[in-house]
Parts: structure tokens; sequence; C-alpha cells
């Protein structure tokens, strides 16, 4: 195994001190990120498409290299990358989209530790036509159960769409079960790829999904940008949902038609330098390569969990096996508010996240109105930063043992 990819990261120059654990919720960014995002904005940060000169044409080839890039990484056609502002956008599109061809009796499968951001769409879209939202359960091990799939997805089922990897427990879905049973009634799936993009190799031809989404942020990319894959016949009968400029074919006064997938679902000027960068990240993790990224990743949770686990008073919140989290380690430590954790760590310059993560529905059913302190690594996190971590666990449960 190489040595530290520290040095990819700039923020370790100016906080070299930094034990950082928030990747679930954005990745650090490497220096050739910035490098690129720096280049667009000061050798060509011109519009792309509309301009007949050079720099609106290289815009245009970074813009449709970027497009490139992350169609072989998702192994999908460049034609089936529709660029959006992040997960939640995307999610947002399917929705109101999707949404326009329920009716009362159609039901909408989603699992019980999806993120808000695959959640609250779905409620108005429900509201709205009277379909039914079902959720799929997690078992004693923090895994979907698959037997409770089973009875939730029905020949009334339109669309199931679930995260890939809990952002709060960290466990997969196991997506070809799900995606198997979902296309056994012919419903439309949708996989919310936010945590598992950056952990696990994506196929979509693989997966067999009809939709994936994700955000450039927490793939190591710029914010404001992310990524709806869809089928390419998928996106065909998909409607837009937002018009403007750059999405149509022709208009007159009282009619509009659209251009071609996936221009079509990018109405407007779009977030450029973001997706020049998010191509630029995605070249940058596949420089490292994803078997090293994930082969680092499952070490350092297997000693992050024994670690945690050897602390008196912390409660693992999700599976103790350490081959089942990809990326996030949440925990509950007795009688200490994650706020408090949060706070002490943050002396130690450890970075984590507290509180519902975006997933009240799973802490109000796990029974944990605090939430949990939520541990999430990224390339970059090697063994001195868990270290670091357990220093501050330790006085953190020092000084409140003390105080109880
Ligand atoms: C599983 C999951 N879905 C969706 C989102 C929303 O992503 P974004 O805020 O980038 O739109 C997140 C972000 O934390 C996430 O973890």
């Amino acid at each position: 195994m190489k040595d530290s990819l520290k040095q990819h990261f700039p923020i370790y120059t100016s906080s070299p001190d930094l034990a950082y654990f928030d990747t679930g919720a954005s990745a650090l960014k490497p220096q050739v990120v910035v490098d690129k995002i720096r280049e667009y904005y000061s050798d060509y940060g011109v519009n792309i498409h509309r301009g007949l000169y050079e720099a609106s044409d290289r815009a245009t080839t970074e813009h449709d290299t970027a497009r490139n890039i992350i169609a072989q990484f998702i192994h999908a056609e460049p034609e089936e990358i529709v660029f959006t502002y992040g997960t939640t956008h995307g999610l947002n599109m399917l929705a109101t989209s999707l949404g326009q061809d329920l009716k009362k009796g159609d039901n909408i499968v989603l699992t019980a530790w999806e993120h808000h951001a695959n959640l609250i769409p779905w409620q108005q879209i429900a509201k709205k036509t009277g379909a039914e939202l079902r959720f799929v359960d997690i078992d004693t091990d923090y895994q979907i159960d698959i037997k409770d799939a089973k009875k939730k997805i029905d020949s009334n089922t339109k669309i199931v769409s679930f995260g890939h990897v809990s952002n709060t427990l960290g466990s997969l879905a196991p997506a070809n079960e799900l995606i198997g049973l979902a296309k056994h009634v012919h419903a439309i799936t949708i996989i919310d790829a936010a945590q598992s993009i950056v952990h696990l190799k994506t196929d979509v031809k693989k997966l067999d999904v009809d939709f994936l989404v994700f955000s450039g942020h927490k793939l190591y990319g710029p914010t404001g940008i992310g990524v709806l894959y869809g089928k390419k016949e998928k996106l065909e009968q998909l409607s837009p949902v937002s018009f403007g400029g750059d999405m149509i074919l022709d208009v007159s006064y009282n009619s509009a038609e659209w251009h071609d997938v996936p221009y079509r679902f990018e109405p407007g000027t779009p977030n450029i330098a973001g997706a020049i960068g998010l191509g630029a990240a995605v070249a940058f993790v596949q420089s490292i390569g994803l078997d090293e990224i994930i082969a680092r990743e499952d070490k350092l949770t297997n000693y992050l969990i024994n670690q945690l686990s050897s602390l008196l008073n912390v409660q693992i919140i999700g599976s103790s096996d350490p081959p089942k989290h990809h990326g996030v380690v949440s925990i509950n430590i007795a009688g200490i508010h994650t706020h408090d954790i949060a706070e002490i760590l943050n002396r130690h310059n450890v970075a984590i996240r507290v509180g519902s993560h975006c997933a009240m529905p799973l802490m109000k059913k796990l029974g944990l109105p605090g939430g949990t302190a939520r541990f999430s690594i990224g390339m970059y996190t090697d063994e001195k930063d868990v270290d670091t971590a357990m220093t501050a666990l330790k006085q953190a449960i020092d000084l409140f043992t003390q105080i109880m």
C-alpha cells in the first residue's frame, strides 16, 4: 500500500493537524481539482455551446470531456449523464417528473434509512397524487430486510428508490435484489448513490438500474454540481421539469420542442466550472485507483471500529461487522449528548458530524433523539487520525463520567 494520500489535499498544508471525519458530508478537495477550476476561471472562463470563438470552444470541449470521464467512471454513455446541482436536485427532478404519472392506488417503495432528499420529494408527490409511500425495514444488524422488501414491493409498486449506502449506518443496500424485485413488477428503479459513489465501484450496466444520482462534492469534486444518470430510453420518456435556454430545439410564441437527451434536462447556463472540476476529481480518483482506495478504507474502517468498540459506553449504531460499513461509522455514548462529543473533539481538531444526518425518521425509529456521532472517512484518512480521535473521545468520556 502506498504512503499517505494526504499530500494531494492542500488543506493538510494549512491545517496539518486536522483529523477530518466528515467526508460523508463533503469530501476534501485535491490540488488537481482546485487547479482545474482556477484554470477555467483564469484561462477561458466563458459560456459553453453559444460562442463561436476560441475560449467558448475550449469551455465546451472541457465540459464535454468531463461528461465523458464521468460516463466512463460509472459505465454509462455520455448522453446518459445529466448534470444537476447535486443529489437533492436530481431526486427532486425525478420525483416531480415521474410523479406526474402516479395516481391513488399506486405505491412508491423507499427504505427506512433514506436521507430526507430521497424522502421529502416523494412525500410531496404522494400528497399530490394519493399514491402510498412504503418503507422497507432494516433488520437487527442494521441491514435492509429483504423479506420485508418482498412484502412491500407488489403489483401496485411504480417506483423503488433507495439509498445505496446509508449515510448514517454505513450499510450497503442489496441493490441487485431490490432492483430484481422492482423489475418483476415493472417498477422504475432509482439509486441514491450520494454515499456509495466514493466508496464502491459503480457499474450502472451491471446494476441495471433506471436512474442513479450523486453529488460532486462527496466525490472530491466541487459543490453545486451533481449527476443524474438515466438509461437512454428512460431519459427519453422523462418529461423535463425546468425550462429555458439550451434545452430547446425550436420555439414559437406558443410552443417549444426539446433538445435531445441529456441537454433537455440542462436548462440555463450550467455550473461549467463545477462540471469541469468534477471531471478532474473523477480522473484523480481513477489515477489513484478505486481498488487501492477501497483497500485503504476497508483497513481503516476495521481499525476505527476496533478502536471505538474498545471504549467503555460506546455503542456502534450499525453492524458490529466492519466489512458491512462503507465509509461511515456512527456511535452513541450513553449519557453524553452528541453535540458535547463534537465540541470536545473539535478542541482536538477532530471534525465529525453529529445529529440526525438528514435521516430524522431513522433516528426516531432507533430511539436516538440526539442522533449519532458520525465518523466518515475518505481516501486521505489514516490511523493517526483515528488515534487522535480516540484520545479526544476518551477525554470526552472521562469528563462526562466525572460530571455524572
Ligand atoms: C444518502 C444521501 N442522499 C442525499 C444526500 C444529499 O446530497 P446533496 O446535499 O449533495 O444534494 C446526501 C448528503 O448527505 C446523502 O448522504
